[in-house]
């Protein structure tokens, strides 16, 4: 099968390519390598794929032979306010509306990334689908603009997307604004680490080799939104005194004022995707933590 996959030099698009690549599809990447982080690590994490540099704002998008996209290209950071608000309007809205385009023209399935950021302060936890929408920042309010956009797309002209919203994505190339990530490079250099509050927030963490095999299975899932969530939750106190035992170091914590945007929890249900797929998180937090730290080590101490 061939398939596109946008984002293809991020995070989670790298890892997905190459499970594609692995299991023998034919994967063309799309990534615009914007300077929110390291160009030389989506370097790195791009080596082995065929990507190509595509703005999904403004290039033309083709997508005719192709058995599904993968829309994982997007603007993350879910504590960004003020200045910053046109580009996740571009870089979530106005690319993956193109990208809905070009896939009701080409009669392919769109498998894209939403979050649990569209959530916010929800109102019941475990949290399934269905709960109201109440996202705290522009990363969050512009991901569910995209799910907007999805459904009408879907009513109107026949799209068939899938909407995953992925908790708290950790494992090896995280992207380096993200807490393990940070957590995992002040250890390693005796640097300070800053918790936003007092730490008793809590994620469902979830491991990108899960999230990886989530995404490929939701081709074959029928329309719609669905979580996609690791099955554990943990406050960030916890997160970090299980690194501090992984890594055999002590963190130099700093309590910082709470961030705007955050959220105080999130806790996956993901009982719909389950009956969708089958699929469901296996790894644990502290495995996914020794795979994220082994990588993550090794990385920055080899800089
Ligand atoms: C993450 C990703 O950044 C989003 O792209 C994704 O869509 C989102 O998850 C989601 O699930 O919707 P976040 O949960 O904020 O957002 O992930 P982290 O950056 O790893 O933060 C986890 C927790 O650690 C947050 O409560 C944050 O306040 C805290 N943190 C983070 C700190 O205390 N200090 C830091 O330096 C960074």
């Amino acid at each position: 099968m061939r398939y596109v996959v946008t984002g293809a030099a991020g995070f989670i698009g790298s890892q997905l390519a190459e499970q594609l690549l692995e299991r023998g599809d034919e994967v063309v990447g799309i990534d615009c390598f914007t300077d929110y982080y390291d160009p030389a690590l989506k370097e790195e994490n791009a080596r082995g794929i065929d990507v190509r540099r595509v703005d999904l704002a403004e290039d033309d998008l083709d997508f005719g032979g192709f058995d599904g996209v993968f829309h994982l290209a997007g603007q993350p950071g879910t504590r960004s306010f003020g200045a910053v608000f046109p580009r996740y309007l571009r870089r979530n809205v106005l690319a993956t509306q193109r990208v809905f385009e070009a896939a009701v023209a080409a009669r392919t399935k769109v498998v894209w990334a939403s979050s649990s950021s569209v959530y916010g302060d929800a109102e019941r936890y475990p949290t399934p689908e269905d709960v109201e929408p109440r996202p705290n920042n522009p990363y969050g309010i512009t991901k569910l603009a995209c799910e907007h956009l999805a459904a009408t797309y879907t009513r109107l002209f026949g799209l068939d997307a899938v909407a995953l919203r992925y908790f708290t994505v950790y494992g090896p190339r995280q992207r380096p604004d993200m807490a393990f990530a940070r957590i995992v490079e002040a250890l390693v250099r005796s640097e300070p680490f800053e918790v936003y509050g007092d730490g008793s927030q809590s994620r469902s963490f979830t491991f990108v080799g899960d999230v990886v095999h989530a995404t490929v299975r939701a081709l074959e899932a029928a329309a719609g939104v669905y979580n996609v969530g690791g099955g554990e939750e943990a406050s960030v106190r916890e997160a970090i005194a299980l690194l501090e035992e992984i890594s055999g170091r002590r963190l130099d914590v700093r309590y910082g004022p709470p961030a705007t945007g955050d959220m105080r929890r999130t806790k996956a249900d993901t009982t719909r995707f389950e009956r969708a797929t089958g699929w469901r998180a296996t790894t644990a937090l502290r495995p996914g933590l020794e795979a994220h730290w082994s990588w993550a080590a090794g990385r920055v101490a080899a800089r």
